[in-house]
């Protein structure tokens, strides 16, 4: 059995997906969720799935190793950044290297970067004028949206598309392409490249 920890500091739509697509996985499960917020909606989420939650105050996260204890307690194997926040330190990154992954709404390396999240990049999309869009899931490194890009998925930016039109776009490539990927990098199995031609309309 190999365990996953979700970190997310919102709604958790994503985790929603993950959490609900190894409900009845015999080999991988969702063992945690972890925020950066006391009143996040993914915690009420994790809840109602009977998984485990923990909040974490940015004093334990950034000054002290005590969350990496609690992951091995757990038997963490695999971390899912999904839409979590702070950058993530480097005792942390040494210890899940290449077994934590973060989703990106775009294409990086375009839009990345601090300050790149939730409408600040479908808004910056939209300012560029760039024909097209999508998602990027990269391996997390010291750096906001900057470790080896593992996978990305497109779709077009039509001129009469507002941020919002783009937004719901994104997240319909994040909600299709991202738990099953994760199965295949939890697996160890080698992840197909989505075709750039592969445009979702
Ligand atoms: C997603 O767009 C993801 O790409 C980004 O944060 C957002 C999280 O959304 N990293 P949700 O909370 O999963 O709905």
């Amino acid at each position: 059995m190999s365990n996953i920890a979700i970190f997310a500091s919102g709604t958790g739509t994503n985790a929603a997906k993950i959490i609900e697509y190894f409900r009845d996985k015999p080999n991988i499960r969702v063992r945690l969720v972890v925020s950066n917020k006391a009143a996040a909606p993914v915690l009420e989420l994790a809840a109602r799935n009977g998984i485990e939650a923990m909040v974490i105050s940015r004093a334990v996260f950034y000054e002290s190793e005590a969350l990496l204890n609690e992951l091995r307690a757990r038997e963490i194997d695999f971390i899912v950044l999904a839409g979590f926040l702070w950058l993530v330190p480097p005792y942390l990154v040494r210890a899940y290297a290449r077994r934590m992954v973060n989703i990106h709404p775009a294409l990086l390396p375009k839009y990345g970067g601090k300050g790149m999240y939730g409408m600040n990049v479908h808004r910056a999309v939209r300012a560029s004028g760039d024909g097209e869009t999508g998602i990027t899931v990269h391996y997390v490194n010291e750096h906001y949206d900057e470790g080896d890009a593992i996978f990305q998925a497109r779709c077009a930016v039509e001129q009469d598309d507002s941020p919002e039109d783009i937004a719901h776009k994104v997240q319909q490539l994040e909600h299709r392409y991202f738990a099953p990927l994760i199965e295949q990098l939890v697996s160890g199995g080698r992840p197909q490249q989505n075709e750039p031609s592969n445009h979702q309309k």
